[in-house]
């Protein structure tokens, strides 16, 4: 991140400014029931950046990889177990593609919530709790990424300063919810639908899914090739014989959203290629190798 911080749009209400310099209201999600659309809430949970991974991610960017794997799955009905899902926006998608025809849905993600502190100066301090990292400041004009990696001398001397005025972490501190809000609500009603932590850095521990997805967290921006050929085996070893992995990357190419995805089939010694979309993953050739 070359600048640590950006405007609080809440705080410049006249001003129209880009999201480049402004962000929506992260103190929004104290009270998260208030964000009703998933849209709005995304938007919001998105802006976190945890252990170098941001949590980006919006309704309706898998069209077309889930459409790869309601084709494949022709009306069975799965256990899915999605990976790195974030709030969940794109789960609820996959959920309302699959109709009724799932037997159970894992929407897990390795961080689901974060620690929050406020004070009377209306500021929010939000904590990773697995570290206790303060990942993100929000006061009423400005929010700030005390823990973000800086190039520039002058930020560099600042953060420090910066720190020095942060509350230690306590793991008293209320729990904020990053998952939607609207999805917590499915998982309530429906027993099928299971929201639970999980790293795809350590086996899978809960019941042999059919299916896996995996969506922007195979990256090679963020993860070493050791890492992501640590998760694919992850998967592998989850898998049955004939389970299948759909992995996505959405990307920006030309200035244009393109959604690449690939659908794997697990075999005895590792995946096969089923089906790509536009050019398919670009971890396809890792995670072709032997899973075992
Ligand atoms: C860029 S978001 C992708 C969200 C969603 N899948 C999508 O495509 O819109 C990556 C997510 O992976 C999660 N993540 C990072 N490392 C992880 C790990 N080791 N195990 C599980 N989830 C992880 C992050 O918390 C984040 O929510």
């Amino acid at each position: 991140m070359r600048v640590p911080f950006r405007l609080n749009r809440a705080g410049w209400p006249a001003l129209p400014l880009p999201r480049r310099i402004a962000l929506p209201d992260p103190r929004d999600l104290l009270s998260s029931e208030r964000i009703a659309a998933p849209d709005a809430f995304a938007a919001r949970s998105s802006l976190f950046v945890l252990r170098g991974t941001t949590r980006s991610t919006r309704p309706g960017r898998h069209r077309q990889g889930d459409a790869l794997l309601a084709r494949a799955l022709r009306g069975s009905s799965p256990v899915v177990l999605d990976v790195g899902a974030a709030d969940g926006s794109t789960s609820l998608d996959l959920i309302a593609a699959l109709g009724d025809r799932f037997a159970a849905y894992y929407v897990t993600d390795r961080t689901l919530s974060l620690r929050a502190r406020t004070d009377d100066r209306g500021r929010a301090f939000l904590y990773d709790a697995e570290d206790g990292t303060c990942v993100l400041i929000a006061t009423p004009r400005w929010v700030v990424y005390p823990a973000a990696e800086v190039r520039a001398g002058w930020l560099r001397r600042a953060l420090p300063w910066l720190r020095g005025g942060i509350p230690p972490f306590d793991p008293a501190y209320p729990e904020v919810s990053l998952v939607q809000p609207r999805l917590r609500e499915v998982a309530r009603r429906d027993a099928r639908v299971i929201v639970r932590a999980y790293n795809v850095l350590e086996p899978w521990d809960g019941p042999a899914p059919t299916v896996v997805k995996i969506a922007n967290l195979l990256n090679r921006a963020f993860l070493p090739d050791a890492a992501i050929r640590r998760a694919t085996r992850n998967l592998f070893r989850a898998l049955p014989r004939g389970g299948l992995l759909l992995v996505i990357d959405n990307r920006v190419v030309d200035g244009r959203p393109v959604e690449k995805a690939s659908l794997l089939e697990r075999d005895e010694g590792g995946f096969r290629h089923v089906e790509s979309v536009n050019g398919g993953t670009e971890i396809l050739d890792l995670a072709l190798r032997r899973g075992g």
